[in-house]
């Protein structure tokens, strides 16, 4: 993507720039766009907080913030750039007339603003009615937010309704991550531009299909926002129901935001409802004991710095998702997801149906399934499973699964995986919708979520223990093995 010269210039004004995201994520990204060229010549990047920082404060911060967490590497001459861009407004924005400030800032140059709100979702308000007091949502204006959009469909409601006061839809962009990935964008390319995938991507063809994302790390001192969540709402409710969405969802008319967001919508609605009748049959949930990773000895999630003692928050979550339409009934979705396993790891792995002619039974007992395992993150390819005759001159048809692999890494070694925030952040200053999800499609993911987090309450669920450093407790794999199948290999 190149900066077109159509694009009129914009500012970026962060919300919260002293917090996590803020540091971690969008100012490192911002420094790469910069040295990728990315940003527009006279964009300035505006930070909000209550500090009593001058400019230069700001800077310094802003400066280590980068050096950590862009591998420890500055450049001078790209610094320099991008300094020049960063103003800090000392803004309380629980007092709205401080937002003049930020009024009198952008009023001087007549630019679209774009608000990212690095700030949880109890604050969108006040930002939202100091916004809308100085008219700084006009039209032409945008605004970011991120999850988590509430924690049930009550209170994600009660969030996109308050912000749908001062800002249109097409004003909106709801982030969630894994779509500013370089591989889950190409899923939408694999299926609908190859006739053999395209033809084959369905309920006659496909046998069923696993997500997994594995994350090694622990809690990271997120204890207080964790503990309330789970695994369920910091990565089912978003990410995965995401991914299966984007899998699953049918031909959009075209690229553009709406009808992508339509298809992923229709997906969502059409999930099997999982309730209290079904729920132990459906779902399993796990928390992590103490154990090994690589090699070392980390604490179980009760005994992490910060913790409480007897909680009972999942941090493993494993769901069979049956998809009530033509195209995929019968055909199960497993989702599985974790913090404290052996590696991190998103895949999705698709298995097809067994060809139901038998002429290779005698001689291989095992059924030889073909399956493409689409390597999300890290080793970003794609891997697919062929039976193959093992050379000889018997005739008895000994079959070999083959693998064949296409690995980004080489077949696009000269060219910058853009990471995700990078992607996003560019997207929205180009005012692409593509890839944020729309109201519509939070609350649906919400719905269905909030059913199984209301069963588990019901029926009174405890978590199952499982050691860190494994892949979750043993109910996990007896959820695919009473099916007569097992979770791929990783
Ligand atoms: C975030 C979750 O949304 O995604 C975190 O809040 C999780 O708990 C993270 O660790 C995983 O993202 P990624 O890009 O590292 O896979």
């Amino acid at each position: 993507m190149v900066i077109s010269k159509k694009i009129k210039a914009y500012d970026l004004v962060i919300f919260g720039t002293k917090g996590d995201l803020a540091r971690k994520k969008l100012l490192p990204s911002l420094y790469r766009l910069e040295k990728l060229n990315k940003l527009y010549k006279d964009t300035r990047i505006i930070g909000i907080g209550r500090a009593n920082w001058k400019n230069k404060e700001y800077k310094k911060i802003a400066k280590q913030s980068i050096y950590n967490y862009n591998n420890k590497i500055l450049e001078k001459n790209i610094w320099k750039k991008f300094s020049s861009r960063l103003h800090f407004l000392n803004i309380d924005v629980n007092d709205i007339n401080n937002f003049h400030k930020l009024k009198k800032l952008c009023n001087k140059k007549k630019r679209i603003i774009i608000h990212y709100f690095a700030m949880p979702p109890s604050i969108f308000g006040i930002i939202c009615k100091g916004l809308g007091k100085f008219n700084l949502n006009s039209n032409k204006n945008r605004i970011i937010i991120e999850k988590p959009i509430g924690t049930s469909l009550k209170t994600s409601k009660k969030i996109n309704n308050t912000i749908g006061k001062y800002f249109l839809e097409k004003q909106i962009f709801r982030i969630d991550h894994y779509l500013g990935k370089e591989t889950i964008l190409n899923l939408i390319a694999l299926k609908f531009s190859n006739s053999h995938f395209f033809t084959n991507w369905n309920k006659n063809t496909v046998d069923h299909i696993q997500i997994t994302v594995s994350e090694e790390v622990g809690i990271e001192g997120r204890w207080s926002y964790f503990d309330k969540v789970g695994q369920m709402k910091d990565m089912i409710q978003n990410h995965l129901l995401q991914i299966l969405s984007i899998i699953a969802m049918s031909p959009p008319d075209n690229l553009k935001a709406n009808n992508i967001q339509l298809e992923k919508l229709k997906v969502l609605k059409s999930l099997s409802i999982i309730n209290r009748d079904n729920i132990n049959e459906f779902t399993v949930r796990g928390q992590y004991t103490s154990g090994l990773l690589k090699n070392l000895k980390v604490p179980g999630y009760i005994n992490e710095i910060g913790s409480i003692k007897n909680r009972n928050t999942e941090t493993f979550v494993a769901i069979k998702v049956n998809i009530k339409n033509s195209q995929w009934n019968n055909v199960p979705f497993y989702l599985r997801t974790g913090k404290r396993m052996p590696i991190k790891k998103s895949e999705i792995v698709i298995f097809f149906k067994p060809n139901y002619l038998n002429l290779f039974k005698k001689n291989n007992e095992n059924k030889l399934l073909n399956k493409m395992v689409i390597n999300l993150q890290p080793n970003e390819g794609i891997d697919i499973y062929i039976n193959n005759k093992v050379p000889g001159l018997d005739s008895n048809f000994k079959l070999k699964q083959i693998k064949f692999k296409f690995s980004y890494q080489k077949e696009f070694k000269n060219l910058y995986l853009y990471d995700a925030y990078e992607r996003l952040l560019l997207e929205s200053s180009l005012g692409n919708q593509s890839l944020f999800v729309s109201k519509k499609e939070i609350e649906a993911s919400w719905k269905w979520v909030d059913s199984i987090i209301k069963s588990w309450k019901k029926k009174k669920s405890k978590v199952e223990f499982y050691k860190a450093g494994t892949w979750g407790p043993e109910s996990s794999n007896y959820l695919l093995k009473k099916d007569g199948r097992s979770w791929n290999k990783i």
